[in-house]
């Protein structure tokens, strides 16, 4: 089954991409063009992966680590529903999700 994620891209235009359980969403998100850098490709350091989370959405998903709440300090615009996308991996009853990708990224590891 595949399991639907719709992500506003920084000019609020909606992309639908679709991935299987399992699948990362900062991977999926790159796959269907949003301007995800993943600089660091999932290790916590450098927070360019940053999503606004749906605030429908947020609390379905697992809780991020302490390691990802501090990473989620350097992220530009982090906003209380912000999460790591390199540390969501998609699971059935993610069918829905909606992330909006914020304007502006820091990489943390170049400040
Ligand atoms: Fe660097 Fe997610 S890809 S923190």
């Amino acid at each position: 089954m595949s399991i639907s994620v719709t992500f506003i891209d920084p000019r609020g235009n909606r992309v639908d991409a679709a991935g299987e359980a399992g699948d990362n969403l900062l991977k999926l998100g790159q796959a269907a063009g949003l301007p995800l850098e993943g600089t660091c490709e999932g290790q916590m350091a450098c927070s360019t992966c940053h999503v606004i989370v749906d605030p429908d959405w947020f609390d379905r998903l697992s809780e991020a680590s302490e390691e990802e709440e501090d990473m989620l300090d350097f992220a530009a615009g982090a906003r209380r529903t912000s999460r790591l996308s390199c540390q969501i991996d998609l699971t059935l009853d993610l069918d829905g999700l909606t992330v909006s990708v914020p304007g502006e990224s820091h990489d943390a590891r170049a400040m």
